[in-house]
């Protein structure tokens, strides 16, 4: 987690860093702050948000020379002494740092016997001071920065900057992101592109253990042997990055109402002139394998849920895992497991983590992202991207619905069965419909549930694995305690919870288990809860709450989330928190 910047020979770097971490600060919010070069090193930083650092500092700083830092804690309290940017005992070497370094503790006891003290309880500060210890005996950063490298074990993105060179960065980086932005007589780096497209249209994106020095007209890289390297110089699509509100009050609600031309970019992305365009090798590989693996965490997890049912109607075998739990205990059904990974980021621990598990195994493995250039997407075999453009609300949306209708199109590509594309466009104005006029009628049921501390959610097949995601995205956001219960499940434990009162979200939009719902609603009403209804109208019955339009079942996920993020979005508005930085979350879980 955590967001870095750094810039070099730009004129007023104050500006770029504050508004660059920003628009990091998706990546965690804790403490904040920077380093600059002023006849040595300075450093301004606070416990609290950005909007807090920029408060503190002074707008007449002098230095073409800056870096900044965006906190989620992990080693260490978020105090003052934990905050970045680091700097080293004698105080030579100042840095930031995202990610986690495992074997900090040992390196902390050999700096503790070499004299070293620390004054607070992070890994990067270790970093720090095994990098100036190495500095002091041979005065080369980049030979200091080799010989760290091959000591530390973790991730880690680093940037910083020594107290005899104001004109020259270095940054390091294995298993977290770094991109360096190439200006005209500056360069700019930071966790990801969005803080450099104001800057520039160039960038590098470093390999693992690559390191760079980083000066006003200069950028040298050089790989984990020394060996000055060269690596590819990249363009991006400025539009699928940019961190513009457009007039929006909040990321998250901006997020949900770009769904549907989403849905439209993925389709035509994949399907064109009557023909799916995944790359034949992979549809073949997918064909061939005899059981395919699918692990993500969170809300990508749920997206597995409903792909791995779309490759089953395809005739697929399939599990889903948790993939903090198959990375530490992985099976291998199948003779030729084919491994799916997906991740809105591209650069969650736990999946890098399974990465390295699907290497060692030799399987087959493809990654569906929407960060193109991150981990994930650069170390898998295959990519797809979602082309979702960047998903900065804390709270996955638009990610969801990108990964469900990709999965969709993934698999049925596999009988190249094309029924999905109409299915699909039909979703979309199922979508727009309750973007247009069913925003009240959630706004009315989200005044009656904001003070409510428990919640839950009733579906059956696709419609328990939507509701699996309606009920993290109110949690996450609303801080209510929410579950979902698949409705056969109620009667086997959970309905010793209900109550006079409780709200009990049920969908209702498959006709084949529809009639198990109703049942399971008189089964929850006669218990005293107050039940809300969301079904299709061929389903739906009087006093029903939410009625939308049919549409083919299995696309539940694409076609009616949007209520349940409007839900969570308007609870958590009407109870006057922070939606896009709930408490407690980062956008990117960089750590396991
Ligand atoms: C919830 C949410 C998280 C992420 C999870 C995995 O709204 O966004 O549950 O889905 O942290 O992240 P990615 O998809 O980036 O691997």
């Amino acid at each position: 987690m955590c967001g870095i910047v750094g810039a070099v020979g730009l004129n007023n770097p104050t500006e770029y860093v504050q508004k660059g971490l920003k628009m990091l600060d998706y990546r965690g919010y804790d403490s904040a702050g920077l380093a600059y070069f002023d006849n040595g090193i300075k450093i301004i930083k606070d416990v609290g948000s950005v909007e807090h650092l920029m408060s503190i500092v002074p707008s007449n700083i002098i230095s073409n020379l800056m870096i900044g830092h965006t906190r989620w804690a992990t080693h260490g309290a978020p105090d003052i002494r934990n905050t970045h940017p680091h700097i080293s005992f004698n105080k030579h070497i100042c840095l930031v740092h995202n990610g986690v370094i495992e074997n900090y503790k040992e390196i902390k006891d050999f700096l503790f016997e070499e004299g070293y003290r620390f004054y607070g309880e992070t890994d990067s500060e270790v970093v720090a001071n095994l990098l100036e210890y190495y500095y002091l005996q041979n005065k080369s950063i980049t030979e200091s920065v080799k010989k760290v490298m091959s000591m530390i074990v973790g991730s880690y993105a680093i940037v910083g900057f020594t107290d005899d060179n104001k004109e020259s960065l270095f940054v390091f980086k294995n298993a977290s992101p770094l991109v360096i932005g190439i200006g005209d007589g500056f360069n700019l780096v930071a966790s990801d592109a969005s803080p450099l497209v104001k800057y520039t249209n160039r960038f590098i994106e470093l390999d693992d253990f690559d390191q760079a020095i980083i000066e006003h007209h200069d950028i040298n890289v050089f790989d984990k042997d020394g060996n000055r390297v060269k690596r590819k110089i990249i363009t991006k699509d400025i539009e699928l990055i940019s961190h513009d509100l457009k007039g929006y009050p909040h990321y998250m609600l901006k997020e949900i109402e770009e769904i549907v031309p989403i849905i439209h970019r993925i389709t035509s992305t994949y399907y064109q002139d009557n023909k799916f365009l995944f790359d034949k090798q992979l549809i073949k590989d997918l064909n061939e394998s005899d059981h395919i693996i699918f692990v993500a965490c969170g809300t990508s997890y749920h997206a597995s849920l409903v792909g791995g049912r779309y490759f089953e109607n395809y005739g697929k075998s399939a599990s889903r895992f948790i993939a903090s739990e198959w990375a530490f205990h992985p099976t291998f059904p199948g003779q030729k497991p084919f491994v799916i990974l997906i991740s809105q980021s591209g650069e969650t621990a736990d999946l890098i983590h399974c990465l390295d598990t699907i290497k060692k195994h030799n399987l087959n493995n493809l990654i569906i992202t929407n960060t193109g250039g991150s981990t994930l997407d650069r170390n898998c075999r295959y990519s797809l991207l979602l082309h979702a453009g960047i998903e900065v609300s804390v709270a996955s949306t638009k990610a969801y619905v990108a990964q469900v209708t990709l999965l969709a199109l993934l698999a049925a590509s596999l009988q190249n069965d094309a029924s999905v594309i109409d299915d699909l466009k039909h979703c979309v104005t199922v979508v727009e419909d309750i973007q247009k006029n069913y925003k009240p009628m959630i706004q009315k049921v989200a005044s009656e549930l904001k003070d409510k501390t428990n919640i839950f959610y009733l579906g059956r097949s696709y419609d328990y694995f939507l509701s699996l995601e309606a009920s993290l995205k109110l949690k996450e956001i609303s801080y209510i305690h929410s579950e979902a219960i698949p409705g056969g499940e109620l009667k086997h434990g959970p309905i010793a919870l209900i109550e006079e009162g409780l709200p009990v979200i049920v969908f209702i939009t498959d006709p084949s288990t529809a009639p198990s719902m109703r049942g399971n609603i008189e089964e929850v009403k006669s218990r005293g809860a107050k039940v809300y209804v969301i079904s299709t109208a061929e389903l739906a019955q009087q006093g029903d709450t939410i009625i939308v339009k049919d549409y083919a079942p299995y696309l539940s996920s694409v076609a009616i989330s949007t209520i349940a993020f409007y839900l969570a979005y308007y609870v958590s508005l009407a109870k006057g928190l922070n939606v896009d930085k709930p408490r407690n979350l980062a956008k990117s879980v960089t750590v396991e």
